[in-house]
């Protein structure tokens, strides 16, 4: 097993609820208006009570260790304006009236392609580099980051 399959599995759990925004994104035409707040608040509730503090965890942590193992403080700007594009876009989300459904659409079909193209980036890109440090300080960086490992 690899040093860094805590950070695939977490990735894992948080892929199955991205999923979600997708199926959303496909239904909002066929759902009633209530129907499209409350899954619009659920989506909302998991991008803001949980996504949004992984991204956060990272750039605190994680983007730090892989800036360390390039050799440049400013080698992970482009993922943290990934994670200022997602953000925006939950914000829009927020922002958005349940009746609006073009909109509710290209809001979920937006925020789930740039969520699947930047989990892979830091799954193919950057758990490669951090696998390159000792498996005990990969551990000590997932501990930092407040990650609990789910066993799939
Ligand atoms: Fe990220
Ligand atoms: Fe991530």
């Amino acid at each position: 097993m690899s040093s860094t399959q805590a950070f695939r599995n977490e990735h894992a759990a948080l892929l199955e609820h991205v999923e979600h925004l997708r199926v959303a994104a496909a239904q909002i035409p066929e759902m009633t208006p209530d129907e499209r707040g409350q899954t619009t608040q659920r989506i909302l509730a998991f991008l803001k009570g949980t996504l949004v503090p992984h991204a956060e965890a990272e750039e605190r942590v994680l983007y730090p260790a892989v800036a360390d193992v390039l050799g440049n403080a400013e080698a992970t700007a482009t993922m943290i304006s990934d994670h200022r594009a997602i953000v925006a876009r939950i914000d829009a989300l927020a922002a958005t009236d349940a009746g609006d459904v073009a909109r509710l659409q290209e809001l979920l079909y937006g925020i789930y392609a740039l969520l699947i193209v930047h989990f892979h980036k830091e799954e193919d890109d950057y758990l490669p580099l951090l696998e390159r440090r000792p498996p005990a300080e990969v551990a000590a960086i997932f501990e930092r980051m407040g990650g609990h490992d789910h066993v799939h």
